[in-house]
């Protein structure tokens, strides 16, 4: 695979910066389960690239004294430890790619919008912001850097830190993974769907309901390498590629009950993938399956087109159309909020993308 164009000239003027990016973080309608080096994804994915749940993260650019990189990392105001060795591993990851990096020393400061240790994994939001940062100090040093190629190269490089951050720079739809379905897309780099976006899905509601906010009891990277010897990784590969193409229809023609049988297979297949790799994990709590069958029978008895999708957690995604926020939301405050851990849910919707704060 040649990436050898993302990589960018090194510069012998460095010069101080600082910038402050807003990115989202988004909810994946086919599922990213399963890679292969160097973080490319074995079946393509898409999403709902979010508003309200964002990371902002700032980024001071200092000439460093002995000409080598460094960086520190503050969230909420406190130099976060813990967070150092992904931190580590993106900049290795990254620095073949932005070579000029190796002359600064980065004091980067994040905060997230929603609340910490909700449950919500931040990883995409977060690497995002801080992908667009080191593109924007990027840009400063190499100003014929245009538009397209800026968003590009921001999600390429947020891959390389956590694949579906890929996913996290532009909206309202994006599709990662090389497939016959959209021309330019590729596994190096999330790009906007291209086909023209039925209206419903232009404005699409996401509730975050919060089952359980503790820590994953896996990490995704964790998850990811079971599916090397799962016994129905090919088959789940099969699974996502066709239901990405059906996928690609419902995106144009809005046919919500196909949508909605799409979205809810892959978040199961998601977990089954998960309940039968060895060593098995289960992520999905008591709640979670109450409330998928409160989600199911609210359906059934109203005609009214919610349904449900899980990322790598216990908490469930609610989708739905704008226009019937009003009798969804009165579901979730009425039967739900029993269910949701302190009576949390969050409120979101489809967004535009990362952008300069
Ligand atoms: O980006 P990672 O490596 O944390 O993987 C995330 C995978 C899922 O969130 C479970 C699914 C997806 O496509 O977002």
């Amino acid at each position: 695979m040649d990436d050898t164009r993302y990589i960018s000239s090194t510069t012998n003027s460095p010069t101080p910066f600082s910038t402050k990016w807003e990115a989202p973080s988004n909810i994946a309608l086919v599922k990213y389960w399963g890679k292969k080096e160097p973080q490319l994804p074995k079946n393509p994915s898409l999403s709902f690239t979010l508003t309200s749940s964002v990371t902002i993260t700032e980024v001071i650019f200092t000439p460093s004294d002995k000409n080598s990189f460094g960086f520190d990392f503050y969230f909420e105001g406190a130099l976060k430890l813990d967070f150092y060795p992904k931190l580590e591993s993106f900049f290795e990851q990254i620095k073949k790619y932005v070579p000029w990096i190796n002359g600064y020393s980065l004091k980067i400061s994040s905060n997230n919008s929603f609340p910490h240790s909700s449950g919500i994994a931040s990883s995409a939001s977060s690497i995002a912001a801080l992908s667009m940062c080191i593109m924007d100090m990027e840009r400063t040093l190499f100003p014929q850097i245009i538009d397209p190629e800026f968003n590009q190269k921001a999600s390429f490089l947020a891959r390389l830190g956590s694949g579906s951050a890929a996913r996290s720079i532009e909206g309202p739809v994006t599709l990662w993974g090389k497939n016959i379905a959209q021309v330019d897309s590729s596994d190096l780099y999330a790009v906007p769907y291209g086909k023209n976006l039925h209206p419903v899905f232009t404005d699409f509601q996401d509730t975050i309901i919060l089952v359980d906010t503790g820590r994953k009891a896996i990490s995704s990277s964790k998850g990811h390498e079971l599916m090397y010897n799962h016994p129905f990784s090919d088959q789940r590969f099969v699974q996502a590629e066709n239901n990405l193409a059906n996928l690609f229809h419902v995106m144009q023609n809005g046919d919500l009950d196909e949508f909605i049988k799409i979205v809810e297979t892959e978040a199961l297949s998601l977990h089954a993938m998960m309940m039968t790799s060895n060593p098995y994990f289960i992520l999905m709590q008591p709640n979670t399956l109450e409330i998928i069958h409160r989600v199911c029978e609210f359906r059934k008895q109203t005609q009214i087109p919610l349904c449900f999708t899980l990322d790598a957690g216990a908490n469930l995604h609610l989708l739905y159309p704008k226009s019937i926020k009003k009798d969804v939301r009165a579901f979730i405050s009425e039967h739900l909020v029993i269910y949701c851990q302190n009576g949390q849910y969050l409120f979101d919707e489809v967004g535009s993308g990362a952008k300069k704060v």
